[in-house]
């Protein structure tokens, strides 16, 4: 029989899967820019600190270096393999489209992120202990290496958000599919804004230098870089925008809350201000207030960008052609794969599913609720939590109807059909939509389970289906 190369479904009841890959992401994000940008930061510094003769300057960069070493290279380090971890399991085919695409873009990247990882320990021990252009040459190469980690990395979030050009569906090559409309737009943004997150943590560094000219000097340094650099990221955000597919706006302009673009503003402004503030009375600004200014940065501005980016690559996970919930949709001829929705319309998820139990594979009176969860956990978990709690609870959204009828209607209406904006095409068959509905009405109360055995089960032994 043919079956479907699914995997398990890692199933994270708290917040969902799709969460512990965001606050993983999230993170990374804060420590990875931040790092990248200071590299160039520093090599800019070590450059002036020669060129001037400004050695004061080599020993912010000793600070900030170590300070990194702590803060970007170990939270990054852990959040990296992290990231690896958590997607894998989430998203194993996800993952997996990215590999068969990009596994030397990934070795290259590393290459160049050893390169930075040995230039980090480079300049921050060597300052005064080699000769200051010696220096100088090595932080330059330290900022250019970090930012080819960088250039590389884009490339591969372009793709999963849409591949570079419409030809990767059917010729592959992998240049098609890493250069998009997408890629430059998005990489300036992000140039941008890792400067602007650099400033803020530089700040924490050059708010605890003891000598009073030289930590003002320092943090109006960096207030006027966070200055220009939030502004041009404001500016280049919306050149990402006008980069992006038609169906990213649709989304964007169904999904995110109406309080979304207000909220960003006021985001940007409050980043701005503080950076002003930083410009004008450089002298009150210590670690602390640095330091909450960093977690706010996380808090607001990451984590609702990270987000926003998942939601407008929906339904898909990858490429396009991967769906959140796994199943490819999409024949893609470059890569020799295949869609897999004829399967599904043909035989349903309980046929084709290889690690589905035994006792599942055919709905009855009595394993309906069972086999519904089953499918839950398959078909949507990856975008729904299955509790109150996290990502999109699937509880909440048939509005309180617990009615088999209904729900099945609608799971056979919208979903089967792929006729909603931002759910994959979910084919069920019909005995597959009852189970489910029997589960989804169960979630909310009990008894529409065991109502739904007691009055199934005559009807069974009559003979109906
Ligand atoms: C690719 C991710 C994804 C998958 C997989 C998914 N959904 Fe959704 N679903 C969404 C999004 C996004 C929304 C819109 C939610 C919002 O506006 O907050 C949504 C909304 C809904 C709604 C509300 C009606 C609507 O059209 O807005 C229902 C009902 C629903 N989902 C049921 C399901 C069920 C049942 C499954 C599994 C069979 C499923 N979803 C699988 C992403 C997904």
């Amino acid at each position: 029989m043919e079956m479907l190369g699914l995997y398990p479904t890692w199933l994270e009841p708290m917040v969902g899967s799709g969460w512990v890959v965001a606050i993983i992401s999230t993170i990374h994000v804060l420590a990875s820019h931040t790092s990248v940008g200071a590299a160039m930061v520093f090599a800019y510094l070590a450059v002036v600190a020669y060129r001037q003769d400004k050695p004061e300057l080599l020993d912010y960069i000793k600070k900030y270096g170590m300070f990194l070493l702590v803060f970007s290279y170990v939270i990054g380090s852990i959040t990296g393999p992290g990231i690896w971890f958590s997607t894998t399991v989430a998203s194993p085919r996800g993952i997996s489209a990215l590999i068969h695409s990009f596994v030397w873009k990934w070795a290259t990247e590393w290459v160049f992120f050893v390169i930075e990882v040995v230039g980090v320990y480079l300049v921050v021990y060597l300052v005064g202990k080699v000769d200051q252009k010696t220096h100088m040459r090595i932080a330059v190469i330290f900022g250019l290496a970090s930012y080819t980690t960088m250039l590389i990395i884009i490339g591969i979030l372009s793709f999963m958000m849409w591949p570079g050009k419409e030809v990767w569906f059917t010729e592959g090559g992998y240049l098609n599919g890493f250069y998009g409309a997408n890629t430059f737009a998005q990489l300036a943004m992000r140039t941008a804004f890792m400067f602007t997150m650099t400033a803020v943590v530089g700040g924490i560094v050059a708010s605890g230098i003891k000598e009073l000219a030289f930590k003002k000097a320092m943090l109006r340094r960096l207030a006027v870089l966070g200055i220009v650099s939030t502004l041009a990221g404001s500016l280049l955000f919306q050149w990402y925008l006008h980069t992006l597919p038609e169906q990213a706006h649709i989304v964007l302009e169904n999904r995110l809350p109406d309080y979304f673009q207000p909220a960003l503003m006021m985001v940007l402004s409050g980043i701005l201000a503080y950076f002003l503030f930083t410009l004008v009375m450089p002298r009150l600004i210590v670690p602390a207030i640095a330091g909450v200014m960093t977690v706010a940065i996380l808090v607001f501005g990451l984590w609702p960008e990270e987000v926003a980016r998942e939601s407008i690559r929906k339904p898909f996970v990858a490429g396009q052609y991967v769906y959140s919930n796994q199943v490819i949709a999409r024949d893609v001829p470059g890569l020799g794969i295949k869609s897999e929705i004829p399967l599904l319309e043909e035989k349903g998820f309980l046929q084709s599913h290889v690690f589905l139990p035994e006792n599942l594979r055919t709905v009855t009176p009595d394993n309906a609720r069972a086999v519904g969860h089953a499918l839950a956990m398959t078909a949507c978990s990856n975008c729904h939590s299955l509790t109150d709690t996290g990502i999109r609870p699937l509880a909440k959204y048939f509005g309180g109807n617990t009615d088999v009828g209904d729900i099945k209607d609608y799971l056979l209406g919208a979903l089967a059909t792929g006729n909603t904006l931002y759910m994959p095409k979910i084919p069920l068959t019909d005995s597959e939509a009852e189970a489910l509905a029997v589960y989804i009405g169960a979630l909310k109360d009990d008894t529409v389970a065991e109502n739904y055995a007691a009055t199934r089960k005559p009807l069974a032994q009559a003979g109906e289906k």
